[in-house]
């Protein structure tokens, strides 16, 4: 029996885990669900974004199903008590370094991307994006200075440990695609970059048969656009990685299909599992939100942490089934509502 620690959060979160954990029972699989409040829920309720109970719940699980965590109306509260710290204290206490968002068009979603059917049809790609370090765990701060002019700083850093241990996984990760694996940094400006690029040099050479290049990110954003087929995995830092993802989602039809896994070193097999997009407040409590990212990342939770691949696999078809006959979300161009998205895809298990 394995169990899954259940944070939903905020906004859409609970809303897209719910037909998450839907699916999952219907597998009727041997798994136990324990859930905790995360984000400004639990901020409301207990007054700190990720409770001790709810970190402790993670610690012990075998995985984390995670919604998503925010809403304007924290967003005045110092920075630790604001929901967000939630996702990023897991990310960090838990050593959830490896963030793994994958990108492919589901085949019958060409006329939801805004690229050419040709160009999105192309795309099956893997970000790997490291997700412990960089200018999100800098020092930071504020300050008012001279004349009571006011600064704000978050000092971007890596370590060539950090570089070298997310260079391994993406490298591990192209060996079992298509061998292309592609940098992305900031190398011609910036001295964090330099060192990324210098350290996954070095890490190619245990990959032979891995073919690497650098991109800069600028570039990269372009290249996104003009050509994503180009891509098989892209290997980069915590804050390009976060930027690229979603524009990545949306190249495959919308920020609401793209899942994630968050790889840990602090066990081998726990990982967290999350839609890449937030919580949506704009949409929240509609039934607008399209759950397939939440029941996408539900899948992943089976592949990679508790050995389950045909549950996964069956998910998996079942999402592309359900696209391919028609059933679209708003954000899709069609009008299913959450619930009702959630059955087409349950009608296809
Ligand atoms: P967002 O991803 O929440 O929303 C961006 C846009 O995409 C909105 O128009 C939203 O309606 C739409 N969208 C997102 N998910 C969707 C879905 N499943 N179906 C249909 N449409 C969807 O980003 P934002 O608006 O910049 O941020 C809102 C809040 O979420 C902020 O507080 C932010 O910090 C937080 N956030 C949290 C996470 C997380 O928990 N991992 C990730 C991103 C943003
Ligand atoms: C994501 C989010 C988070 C990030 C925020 C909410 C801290 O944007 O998971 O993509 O920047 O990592
Ligand atoms: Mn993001």
């Amino acid at each position: 029996m394995s169990l899954i620690a259940l944070l939903p959060g905020d906004g859409i979160g609970p809303e897209v885990v719910a037909e998450a954990r839907r699916v999952l029972d219907a597998l009727a699989l041997d798994l136990t669900f324990e859930e905790a409040p995360v984000g400004g829920a639990a901020y409301l309720a207990q007054g700190q974004p990720l409770p001790p109970d709810t970190l402790a719940l993670a610690k012990r699980a075998d995985a984390i199903l995670f919604g998503a965590v925010g809403d304007p109306q924290f967003d005045a509260l110092e920075r630790r008590l604001r929901p967000e710290a939630a996702i990023l204290g897991l990310r960090r206490e838990l050593g959830l370094y490896a963030n793994l968002r994958p990108a492919t068009l589901t085949p019958g979603l060409e006329d939801a991307s805004p690229l050419k059917p040709d160009i999105a049809r192309a795309i099956d790609m893997i970000i790997v994006r490291e997700s412990n370090g960089d200018i999100y765990f800098g020092e930071k701060g504020h300050r008012t200075g001279l004349g009571g002019v006011r600064e704000g700083f978050d000092l971007m850093k890596y370590d060539e440990t950090e570089v070298a241990r997310i260079a391994h996984v993406a490298f591990g990760i192209a060996r079992r695609r298509k061998r292309k694996l592609c940098s992305i940094d900031k190398a011609n400006v910036l001295e964090t970059s330099q060192l990324w690029r210098d350290v996954v040099n070095e890490v190619s050479g245990d990959y032979d048969d891995v073919e690497l290049t650098h991109m800069y990110v600028d570039n990269a954003a372009m290249q996104m656009v003009r050509n994503p087929g180009q891509f098989d995995v892209i290997l980069t830092g915590n804050m390009f990685g976060d930027i690229l993802s979603d524009e990545a989602s949306m190249c495959v039809g919308s920020i609401g299909m793209l899942p994630s896994a968050t790889l840990s070193s602090w066990r081998d097999t726990l990982g967290l599992y999350e839609p890449i997009h937030g919580s949506a407040p704009d949409i929240a409590g509609q039934g607008k939100a399209n759950p397939c990212a939440a029941i996408l990342s539900a899948a992943m939770m089976l592949r990679h942490s508790l050995n389950m691949m045909e549950a996964a696999m069956r998910i998996e078809g079942a999402v592309a089934q359900a696209i391919a006959g028609g059933a679209r979300t708003p954000d899709l161009g069609g009008s299913l509502s959450t619930n009702a998205m959630g059955d087409a895809i349950l009608a296809h298990l």
